[in-house]
């Protein structure tokens, strides 16, 4: 899989991209990820990717026209030369048009937002199985509504709080999706075991010391009796989820406020 992300701040993945599996993933080619400057799109000396919001209010708004020919350059793999100031129509390269342009065919796309529908582990199943994915981090106070016609195919929200930017989120969604690409797991069946993929938060574990500061293993995880140990996992996992997220339950899948 190769993942694209386009941010103003691509220092912010080192950490992320450089640590455990995911980087070990990246060395062994299960994933390509490239980090994309925004500065790089824009056309004035200050390198400004942002503007006062028309209608007036607080705060600044990233421009349309430099996510626009960003998000253009990256679906084409064309530099941005090729793509700067092209707001007003898609990018002429000479030859043959760019096979991706914005408001038409495109990579799956998301746009990091907190009005996006939220990261759930069904959708990261879904991202896993794409062979491109591009991730564009909004910063300010949001980013000009065109982008999210012309560019997103996807809005995602981390979670119902507001964030100064979609970079956390973006190096969230790579994490979950990186572990669910083939052979990146050591343990296949670890993936499957996890909270949320039987539609449940995952049961309590525990390993030695066998007692810790005078409080014990349950005995029926040392019992060797394997169909009651998956009966008392199975049992507290449906309790723990009953008690932090009934919703997980009930079927509405957590989709919480309509507004953050
Ligand atoms: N940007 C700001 N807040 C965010 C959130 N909760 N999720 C995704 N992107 C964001």
């Amino acid at each position: 899989m190769r993942i694209d992300v386009l941010t103003i701040f691509p220092g912010y993945f080192a950490g992320p991209l450089d640590t455990s599996l995911v980087a070990t993933a990246r060395a062994r080619g299960a994933v390509d990820v490239r980090l994309h400057d925004l500065r790089d799109w824009t056309t004035d000396r200050h390198r400004s990717v942002d503007d006062a919001p028309y209608g007036g209010g607080a705060g600044m708004v990233m421009r349309g026209d430099v996510l626009v020919a960003a998000a253009e350059s990256v679906w084409n793999d064309l530099p941005p030369s090729a793509t700067v100031g092209t707001a007003g129509a898609p990018a002429d390269v000479g030859g043959a048009p760019p096979r991706y342009v914005a408001g038409g065919a495109r990579p799956r796309t998301v746009v990091f937002t907190p009005r996006g529908r939220p990261l759930t582990q069904a959708l990261v199943r879904e991202l896993a199985d794409e062979d491109r994915l591009v991730l564009v981090c909004g910063r300010y106070e949001g980013i000009d509504e065109r982008v999210h016609e012309l560019v997103a195919t996807d809005e995602v929200s981390l979670g119902d709080y507001v964030l100064m930017g979609g970079e956390v989120a973006a190096a969230a969604m790579v994490e979950a999706v990186v572990r669910l690409l083939p052979g990146v797991l050591g343990n296949a069946a670890s993936a499957a075991e996890e909270s949320f993929e039987g539609g449940l938060l995952e049961h309590p574990l525990y390993t030695r010391p066998p007692e810790l500061r005078g409080r014990t293993v349950p005995p029926v995880l040392t019992s060797g009796d394997h169909a009651a140990v998956a009966a008392w996992r199975r049992a507290r996992a449906e309790e723990r989820t009953r008690a932090v997220r009934p919703d997980l339950l009930d079927g509405t899948g957590g989709a919480g406020p309509e507004e953050v």
